[in-house]
């Protein structure tokens, strides 16, 4: 038995402790809003937080995560966390979302990346670029992220 700190809460899982952390929240915990893309830590559409930084879920075994603080989307974009609740709202506003697939895992990048800013510090559209890289949308909707970060970042 695993116990992982989710959004948190303690949970336990009862799964190998290889196994990783995208299918302990999407197939034990039924935190669905962690997507499945690539499997090899490629696409960030599983993206989380641990320990507030952005982290790939698929190529994360939750023995390396327990005693860890796990943050999903479902908590960042809750209205509790003032950068999720923004990045959220940015996202909303930009219409960002085309299939929508991957915004998850955008947003969770987008909001660690935030929150490891200076206080008040705008990041250029560059920065956002170099910030967001690992975040493939099959879409292409890449510009309306920008603005939706950026706009998020004031
Ligand atoms: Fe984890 Fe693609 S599913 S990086």
């Amino acid at each position: 038995m695993t116990t992982l700190n989710i959004n948190g809460q303690p949970r336990a899982v009862d799964l190998d402790p290889d196994t990783p952390v995208l299918w302990a929240l999407r197939d034990s915990l039924g935190l669905t809003g962690t997507k499945f893309g690539c499997g090899a830590g490629l696409c960030g559409a599983c993206t989380v937080h641990v320990d507030g930084q952005a982290v790939r879920s698929c190529i994360t075994p939750i023995a390396s995560a327990e005693g860890k603080r796990i943050t999903t989307v479902e908590a960042a974009t809750s209205g509790a966390d003032k950068v999720g609740a923004a990045v959220k709202a940015a996202w909303i506003k930009h219409d960002v979302a085309q299939c929508g697939y991957c915004q998850s895992g955008q947003i969770m990048t987008a909001t660690a990346f935030l929150k490891s800013l200076p206080k008040g510090k705008r990041p250029s559209a560059a920065e956002i670029d170099a910030a967001m890289a690992g975040n493939i949308c099959r879409c292409g909707t890449y510009a309306r992220i920008r603005a939706a970060v950026a706009d998020a970042a004031q």
